[in-house]
């Protein structure tokens, strides 16, 4: 068995605000970063869309050498992991791995919220997919679900605009419309890769008593303790500390807007899928 770095997939940027986290978390390790941002936006795109791009880039990332690909995009958990994990895995390779971010950020949202009345800001294609809803009435029963689509908040960051007053106007909108028929709502989850960038806006419009439950962390923590559960998967693990990065779309443009997402060094190559 050869060992190989862990993979990380997004529909372009936006994971980079959880492979951050992900890396603060588990520095040892090395990771793959893989952006289909030649096909990005994902979150207006159909359930097959979705589904046939999320499984290119999974079977892509393992012949690149990884045991295990997390799905950092919420579309793609959203749309296509239980597809992967249930239809395809079994025959591609039983031994690998694909975990998504929607599981954990759900785990996590029980202990934030006292009201039981929980917010979700998502990708249109997020929110008809009722994942989170779905996922949350698993666990836990008892909490009410209210969401609301923010087609502009990706747009606003992708463009740069997320310090500007174009992000006041859909941020400051898009939460009035979650709260304004849901007063009860004491938690929020940022279930988006990119809204973690708009932070500074949506603390502004948020009343200060809401929490916010932002994904990166916890993502990051979860991964941390599937590996101390899953010995047969970390012992597959590569270790140098390495972060490399691909991209469908140019390496130039991706390194001129990577960096509003990610701290560390970019080192990019151009893949095609
Ligand atoms: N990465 C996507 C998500 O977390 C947002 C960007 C997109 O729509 O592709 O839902």
């Amino acid at each position: 068995m050869q060992k190989g770095p862990i993979a990380v997939f997004d529909s372009g940027y936006g994971g980079l605000t959880v492979l951050n986290k992900i890396v603060e978390c588990l520095p040892k390790y090395d990771y793959i970063y893989l952006g289909d941002n030649a096909r990005a936006p994902y979150g207006t795109r159909s359930f097959e869309v979705v589904y046939e791009y999320t499984l290119q880039a999974v079977e892509k990332l393992f012949s690149m050498g990884a045991h295990l690909v997390i799905l950092a995009c919420n579309t793609a958990s959203a749309k296509a992991l239980r597809s992967i994990q249930q239809k395809d895995l079994p025959i591609i390779d039983p031994d690998r791995r694909v975990l998504g971010v929607i599981r954990p950020s759900v785990e996590s949202i029980d202990r934030l919220s006292h009201s039981k009345h929980v917010g979700v800001f998502g990708t249109v294609g997020t929110v008809l997919s009722e994942s989170y809803p779905l996922e949350i009435q698993k666990l836990y029963p008892e909490i009410k679900v209210y969401q609301e689509a923010c087609p502009m908040w990706v747009p606003l960051v992708e463009n740069n605009e997320f310090r500007g007053e174009g992000a006041d106007y859909f941020v400051s909108k898009n939460i009035t419309n979650l709260l304004e028929n849901n007063p009860l709502i004491d938690s929020v989850i940022l279930g988006c890769t990119h809204y973690p960038l708009l932070i500074e806006k949506i603390k502004k419009f948020l009343p200060n008593y809401i929490k916010i439950l932002e994904q990166g962390d916890i993502v990051g923590k979860s991964l941390k303790e599937y590996l101390q559960r899953h010995p047969e998967m970390e012992t597959k693990c590569l270790k140098g500390g390495n972060v490399k990065f691909y991209t469908t779309e140019s390496v130039d443009k991706f390194e001129q807007t990577a960096g509003i997402f990610f701290n560390g060094e970019l080192n990019v190559e151009h893949l095609v899928l």
